[in-house]
């Protein structure tokens, strides 16, 4: 069996078999039909002729949109616009037939509706076309770090410690084996801890990442983090995938280096193995698309300090919702207005108040502000979060004390510090957000299989 990703000139006039979901159906009066499939591995599905010499011809009348069909066949030329082949079909197996109550019958559905109907979703043109490109953004990251010889490694999901110092958490519990959960887990008894310890689901992998570089020079990791967070935006999930690279003797320039190179792979990467999906988001989605990604495959992003970003904003006419002064954290109202506005085009801020940022960040010798890293996107906003760690024992215990940190959670972390500490730095990026970048996609639930919002976690 072939996919329809697979066919090309070379193979009209073979006889071949494909299998995948009819879209539309056309019974012409002569006794034939035409049927369009799609299997789901390229935008472009294939246009198949069906004939009264089928021994089924009747049933395949009696088709609707969504049946699942294995078809058999000759490749042929087609006569047809904007196809270069089609199946003549010499036997037609039904696995399944749909009814009227299937919705993707009645033409285009909102996103919202999608969401409700777990089946549906990844049938449609846009949700197959935003998988096709998410997974190609998966395989440009492992072949992007993996070609800086970057070590993928594999950090917990249960954790005791907070990286960002947050609170914002999902605690892990056990259930109650006293009394057993029978079929209905509504109504199992947690108990309050994982064996004894209280334990969450990860915020970030970057202190286990940290450790490893801190040993074997250059990781990433890539696996799915958790934030307790109640925002109902549409660049927030409960559950996002994120991307850390953590490398050892890395210093600021170096991580920004990495970060940018790493965005433009990606860009790259897309634009050249998606054109037909990309071609579907600048027609439905996003006007320029292609262009906006070609554009930036090039670019050298712009670099500038928080202090800068502040002045620039304090500058403007723009009123914002919340007034800018420097000390505050920005809001996506100013990161949208630097990329959009003033830059437009990727921005990298660094430097930013110690007193916005997370206790392992590298002090300045200013003390005011840290060796943090931001990489804001227009439409976007902040698609990356890094910096460099602070490597001196006294000053990280120092700044912990403030924060209320205990040393004694983190008597592994501090280690790195104690034994042979090395300048390092690294970064997280939202895979999402990347994603919406690449696709064009406004809402982040709709770059994600099965998105996790508050009060959302139906599948
Ligand atoms: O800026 P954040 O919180 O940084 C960290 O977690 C660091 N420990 C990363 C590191 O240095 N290794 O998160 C990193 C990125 C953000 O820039 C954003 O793109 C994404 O993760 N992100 C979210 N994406 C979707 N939903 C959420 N609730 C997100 N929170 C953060
Ligand atoms: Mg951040």
């Amino acid at each position: 069996m072939l996919l329809i990703k697979e066919l090309d000139k070379s193979k009209v006039g073979e006889s071949i078999s494909l299998a995948g979901w009819l879209r539309t159906k056309r019974d012409s009066k002569g006794g034939f039909s035409f049927l369009e499939i799609n299997d789901g591995s390229s935008f472009k599905g294939i246009q198949v002729i069906a004939d009264q010499n089928l021994d089924n011809y009747d049933d395949v009348k009696s088709l609707h949109t969504g049946a699942s069909l294995k078809l058999t066949g000759k490749l042929v030329e087609s006569p047809g616009k904007g196809q270069s082949f089609e199946l003549q079909a010499e036997s037609i197996l039904i696995y399944g037939n749909t009814d009227q109550s299937y919705l993707l019958q009645k033409g285009r559905i909102n996103f919202e509706t999608l969401r409700e109907s777990a089946h549906l979703r990844c049938r449609t043109n846009s949700i197959g076309a935003v998988m096709r490109v998410r997974n190609q953004l998966s395989k440009a990251t492992h072949d992007f770090f993996q070609n800086r010889h970057f070590l993928n490694l594999h950090t917990p999901i249960i954790t005791a410690s907070d990286c960002e110092g947050a609170g914002q958490m999902f605690q892990v519990t056990t259930l109650d084996m006293d009394k057993p959960p029978k079929n209905d887990l509504n109504k199992v008894d947690y108990k309050k801890d994982f064996f004894g310890k209280k334990t969450h689901l990860t915020v970030s992998g970057q202190l286990n990442g940290e450790t490893y570089a801190c040993g074997l020079g250059r990781i990433y990791t890539f696996g799915p983090t958790f934030r307790a967070e109640n925002s109902n935006t549409s660049r927030h999930l409960s559950e996002f995938w994120m991307v850390e690279p953590e490398a050892a003797f890395f210093e600021l320039e170096e991580n920004a280096d990495l970060a940018r190179d790493y965005l433009k792979y990606c860009f790259k990467s897309v634009l050249e193995t998606s054109a037909d999906d990309l071609e579907f988001f600048d027609q439905r989605i996003e006007k320029g698309i292609i262009t906006k990604l070609e554009t930036l495959s090039d670019a050298e992003f712009t670099r500038i300090t928080y202090t800068e970003a502040v002045k620039l904003l304090e500058k403007t006419d723009k009123k914002f919702e919340f007034p800018v002064k420097w000390g505050i954290d920005l809001q996506s109202e100013h990161e949208r207005y630097l990329t959009e506005e003033i830059f437009k085009q990727p921005v990298i801020v660094t430097d930013y108040p110690k007193d916005i940022k997370a206790f392992y960040m590298k002090l300045n010798d200013d003390e005011k502000t840290v060796r943090a890293l931001d990489v804001l996107c227009p439409q976007i906003g902040e698609i990356i979060g890094g910096s460099q760690r602070e490597e001196n024992l006294d000053l990280l215990l120092n700044r912990m004390k403030t924060l209320d940190l205990n040393p004694e959670d983190y008597s592994w972390y501090l280690d790195l510090r104690r034994y042979g500490s090395v300048p390092h730095s690294g970064f997280g990026l939202g895979f999402e957000r990347l994603v919406q970048f690449c696709t064009g996609m406004s809402n982040i639930r709709d770059v994600i299989p099965f998105p996790r919002t508050p009060k959302n976690a139906k599948f």
